[in-house]
């Protein structure tokens, strides 16, 4: 065993527990939980584009218990990361204007593994790819995952290798290791959104809902709009299927 290693030098404490710098004068004692906050999210974001590889790996080789393992530690860190925004809710907003103007023109939407993981999960309409573009050249971990399919499109051509239709996996006897599958990555959607809807709860219960965001949007009413973003637009038509939108095609 290498005794030289120690738990501040293994996690490198030194230099982590330097980088949270307050930039109000006077400093306002807020601003150290909104660093943490922020910079917590990022790492969890590192750790959420890490199991994306290994996901969409696991799909390519349509291996199903990888791809059940991967999205299950993808979908308990996206909680974190949502449970994690609750701490801002005590940030008052008088507390808040202290420090806003410090921030400049930083904002959230320029986390470049944000739209990483938007990207890998299969984000490509219009709105999006102007966002990312916005900012100049697009990001090298946001190119990157653009250039993969969606995961959308990995677990259909898993399932057409299977010989199994989406509809399939809501027919016949009972639930399949596919269908389970399914499910995880509605999960994760569903996670992902619920994200999205806490982080613009804390923007109104903060800013309000009328205050332009730093990075120059509309605030509150333009992320309102990206709830409505879906990965995975077929597994949520799918269900429509036995209400009415179409009959379930059977197996
Ligand atoms: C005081 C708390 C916060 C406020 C007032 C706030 C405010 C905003 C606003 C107004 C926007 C819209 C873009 C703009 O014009 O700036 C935004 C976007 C964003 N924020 Fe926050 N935010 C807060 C906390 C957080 C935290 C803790 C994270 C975690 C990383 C985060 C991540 C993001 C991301 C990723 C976006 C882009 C969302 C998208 O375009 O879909 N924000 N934020």
């Amino acid at each position: 065993m290498n005794d030289q290693i120690t738990y501040p030098s293994y996690l490198r404490l030194d230099e982590l527990l330097r980088l949270q710098q307050p930039q109000s004068q006077p400093e306002q004692s807020d601003e150290l939980l909104f660093i943490v906050v922020h910079q917590a999210s990022e790492l969890w974001f590192k750790a959420i584009l890490h199991d994306m590889d290994g996901l969409i790996v696991a799909l390519e080789q349509h291996d199903a218990g990888q791809v059940l393992w991967r999205l299950q530690r993808v979908n308990s860190l996206m909680r974190i990361v949502s449970a994690q925004l609750s701490a801002l809710d005590t940030l008052p907003p008088q507390h808040f204007a202290q420090f806003r103007t410090f921030l400049g023109t930083s904002s959230g939407s320029q986390s470049e593994q944000f739209r990483a993981i938007e990207a890998a999960s299969g984000l490509r309409d219009e709105h999006f790819v102007r966002t990312i573009e916005e900012h100049g050249e697009v990001p090298g971990i946001v190119a990157r995952a653009l250039a993969r399919p969606p995961l959308q499109d990995l677990f259909l051509a898993m399932l057409d290798a299977a010989g199994v239709k989406l509809e399939d996996l809501y027919l016949g006897p009972g639930p399949s290791v596919l269908f389970f599958l399914a499910e995880a990555l509605l999960e994760y959607e569903q996670q992902f959104a619920q994200w999205r809807f806490k982080h613009v709860q804390l923007v109104e219960r903060i800013i309000g809902p009328q205050t332009g965001g730093t990075g120059g949007t509309l605030g509150s009413r333009y992320l309102l709009k990206t709830i409505d973003q879906r990965f995975f637009p077929r597994l949520w038509e799918v269900r429509g299927e036995f209400f009415g939108a179409g009959a379930p095609r059977s197996v």
